[in-house]
C-alpha cells in the first residue's frame, strides 16, 4: 500500500508464479542465516505465496505468514499454513515470536521505522530479525529503462519507483534507532536470471510506474521497454538478468530493550 493506503501492485499468485519463481528459490542463503530450530516461532513478514514459509516449517518450527494480499494469503493458506492479510506498516499481532524473517518483501514497505517499530514489538527479548531485500542500486539499469520510456511519452509525473532500496548504513541505523543489535548485514551485487524477458518482470513487479498510462498505451509501452533494455540487460544468448543487489542482514533485540 502507498501512504494513503491505495494498493501500488496487485499480486496474482499465477502470475508470480511463472515470473517469479526464483525470488522463493534464491532464498536458500537467507534462510540459512535465519537457521529456523524446531519448535521456534516465527513469524514470515511478506511471506508472498508461502514457498519458503513452508521451507521454515519443514525444519520443524511453528511459522505464521503475513501478507498484504489476500490473494497470497490465500496461497500460502493452500499450503496448509497459517497466515493473515497484514500489511507490514501495522504489525499487531498478539503473539510474540522468537524471530521475524522476510524475504523479497521490505521494499515495498516505505516507512521502515514504523515496519521495524512493529517487528521489535512482535519479538520476545534476544528474538532475531533475519531478513534480505532489495538494496541500495537495486534494478538501477530497469528502473532507468521504464523511466526513459515513459519520460519519452512525457510521462514524468508518475513515481519515481515504488520501491525503498536502502544501503547498510541507513538500514543498520533504523534498526539500532529501535534497539535492534546488528550481528551482519550487507550489501550483495546479485544478477538474477529472469524465467523470460524483462516484460514478465514489469508486468509482475511493476505496475506501480503505469499509474498515469492509459490502459489502450501499455502493450506498445511494455515493448519499447523491452527494446530499450534489451542492450543491457539481455546477453548474447537471448537470456535477461535483472541487475539486483541484495541488502541482507541478521539482527537481535537487545534484552536491555525490554518493552
Ligand atoms: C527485489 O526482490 O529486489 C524486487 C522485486 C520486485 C520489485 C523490485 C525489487
Amino acid at each position: 500500500m502507498d501512504q494513503n493506503q491505495r494498493p501500488i501492485q496487485n499480486w496474482d499468485p499465477r502470475r508470480y508464479a511463472e515470473n517469479a519463481r526464483f525470488v522463493s528459490d534464491l532464498g536458500s542463503a537467507v534462510l540459512e542465516l535465519l537457521a529456523p530450530n524446531p519448535g521456534e516461532s516465527i513469524l514470515d513478514l511478506g511471506c508472498g505465496d508461502g514457498a519458503l514459509t513452508e521451507k521454515i516449517a519443514e525444519c520443524g518450527a511453528r511459522v505464521v505468514g503475513v501478507d498484504s494480499s489476500p490473494d497470497q494469503i490465500k496461497a500460502t493458506l493452500a499450503r496448509g499454513i497459517e497466515a493473515h492479510v497484514l500489511n507490514g506498516h501495522a504489525l499487531n499481532l498478539d503473539e510474540m515470536f522468537d524471530a521475524v524473517f522476510s524475504n523479497a518483501a521490505l521494499h515495498w514497505m516505505k516507512e521502515p521505522a514504523r515496519v521495524i517499530e512493529g517487528v521489535a514489538n512482535a519479538l520476545k527479548p534476544c528474538g532475531r530479525f533475519v531478513a534480505e531485500m532489495g538494496g541500495a542500486g537495486n534494478v538501477s539499469k530497469v528502473i532507468s529503462g521504464i523511466a526513459d520510456v515513459l519520460a519519452a511519452r512525457g510521462i514524468t509525473n508518475g513515481p519515481k519507483h515504488p520501491w525503498y532500496f536502502p544501503d547498510e548504513k541507513e538500514y543498520g541505523g533504523l534498526l539500532a534507532d529501535a534497539g535492534f543489535i546488528v550481528h551482519e548485514i550487507e550489501l550483495i551485487p546479485r544478477p538474477t536470471r529472469l524465467p523470460g524477458d524483462v516484460g514478465g518482470w514489469i508486468d509482475t513487479f511493476g505496475e506501480g510506474f503505469f499509474a498515469e498510462v492509459p490502459g489502450a498505451d501499455l502493450p506498445v509501452i511494455r515493448e519499447e521497454i523491452i527494446e530499450r533494455l534489451r542492450p543491457e540487460i539481455c546477453d548474447d544468448d537471448g537470456v535477461w538478468w535483472a541487475d539486483y543487489v541484495r541488502l541482507r542482514f541478521k539482527a537481535e533485540l537487545s534484552a536491555e530493550f525490554l518493552k
